[in-house]
C-alpha cells in the first residue's frame, strides 16, 4: 500500500487498500495488517492517526489483525514508549527489537493474551529465543528507560534535534536540506535539489554518510530516494554528544554546500 507522504492522502492510501481487496485479495483471506507508526528504512515518515484509525476499523469489520511494526519506533524513541501510542490505536500484535536490546541481539513479538496464547508451548520457537544474555540487557534496558525517564529525555533531545535541523533549513550557505521530520527523538532530515524546493535530491544521503564516518561520526540515510539523513543518537546520549555530533553535521552540510 502506498505510505501517506507529500503527494500521497490518506485517502489514497485506503482507497488503494480498498482497491487490493476488490482486485487481488478479499479481506476475509486477509491474516494480517502490518504498518509501521513511524517508518524506518523508509524515510521516518509518521503514520497519520486518522490512517491508523482507519486500518483498525477495517481490520475490526473484517477479522483482520493489525500489526505494529516497533522494531525501529518502539522502546522511547519517539517519546512514547511505543509510536503507535501516539495515535491511541490499539494494535493486536507489536513486533519488537533493536532498543529493546540496548544493543545485544534480541527481538520479540507482544501481543494480546488471546492471541499469545492461542500458540501452544513451544509453537512459537527459534535458535535463539530466549537468549538469557540478551533478556538480561533487556530487562535492564527496561529498567532504565523507567529511572532515567528515557520518554521525556527522548522528547527532549527531540526538540533540541529539531530546532538544529530547522536553522539549518533556513541557511543558504549550507547544503539545503528540508525541515526535521518524525517523533520524539526518531528525527530526520532531506538532503534537496535547492534552496526553497522540497524536492530530495536522490543518493544524496550516503554521500553525506561517507563524509560524516570521515570525521568520526556515523550517521544513517534512509528513505525511497536515499535523500534522508535519520538521527538514531542513543537516548542515554548527554547534551554534549550530541551537540557534538550536530556540529560534526553542520561541518559537513557547510563543506558540502562548498564543493
Ligand atoms: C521497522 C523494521 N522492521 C523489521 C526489521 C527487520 O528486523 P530483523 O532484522 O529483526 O528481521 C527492521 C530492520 O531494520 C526494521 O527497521
Amino acid at each position: 500500500m502506498p505510505f501517506p507522504d507529500s503527494d500521497v492522502t490518506v485517502a489514497d492510501s485506503l482507497k488503494m487498500l480498498h482497491f487490493l481487496f476488490a482486485a487481488d485479495i478479499a479481506p476475509t483471506q486477509v491474516a494480517a495488517i502490518i504498518i509501521e507508526p513511524v517508518q524506518g528504512e523508509g524515510g521516518f515518515r509518521v503514520a497519520p492517526t486518522a490512517l491508523l484509525k482507519e486500518l483498525r476499523q477495517i481490520c475490526d469489520e473484517h477479522g483482520i489483525k493489525l500489526i505494529a511494526d516497533e522494531v525501529q519506533s518502539g522502546f522511547a524513541r519517539t517519546g512514547k514508549m511505543f509510536g503507535i501510542e501516539h495515535s491511541g490505536v490499539e494494535p493486536d500484535l507489536v513486533s519488537v527489537a533493536k532498543s529493546l536490546g540496548g544493543g545485544l541481539p534480541i527481538s520479540g513479538v507482544i501481543g494480546r493474551a488471546d492471541l499469545m496464547d492461542s500458540v501452544p508451548p513451544g509453537g512459537l520457537g527459534g535458535t535463539y529465543a530466549g537468549a538469557p544474555l540478551a533478556c538480561a540487557a533487556a530487562l535492564a534496558v527496561l529498567d532504565v528507560i523507567e529511572e532515567d525517564n528515557l520518554l521525556d529525555r527522548a522528547n527532549a533531545m527531540g526538540d533540541r534535534l529539531r530546532a538544529r535541523i530547522e536553522g539549518w533549513h533556513k541557511r543558504t550557505d549550507l547544503l539545503p536540506v528540508s525541515m526535521p521530520r518524525g517523533l520524539g527523538a526518531m528525527i530526520a532530515f532531506d538532503i534537496l535539489e535547492s534552496h526553497g524546493s522540497t524536492e530530495q535530491r536522490a543518493g544524496a544521503a550516503g554521500k553525506l554518510c561517507t563524509l560524516a564516518c570521515e570525521k568520526g561520526l556515523i550517521l544513517l540515510a534512509c528513505g525511497v530516494k536515499g535523500a534522508t539523513i535519520r538521527i538514531l543518537t542513543p537516548l542515554t546520549a548527554s547534551d554534549a554528544l550530541l551537540d557534538e555530533g550536530l556540529d560534526l553535521i553542520e561541518q559537513i552540510l557547510s563543506e558540502a554546500a562548498k564543493a
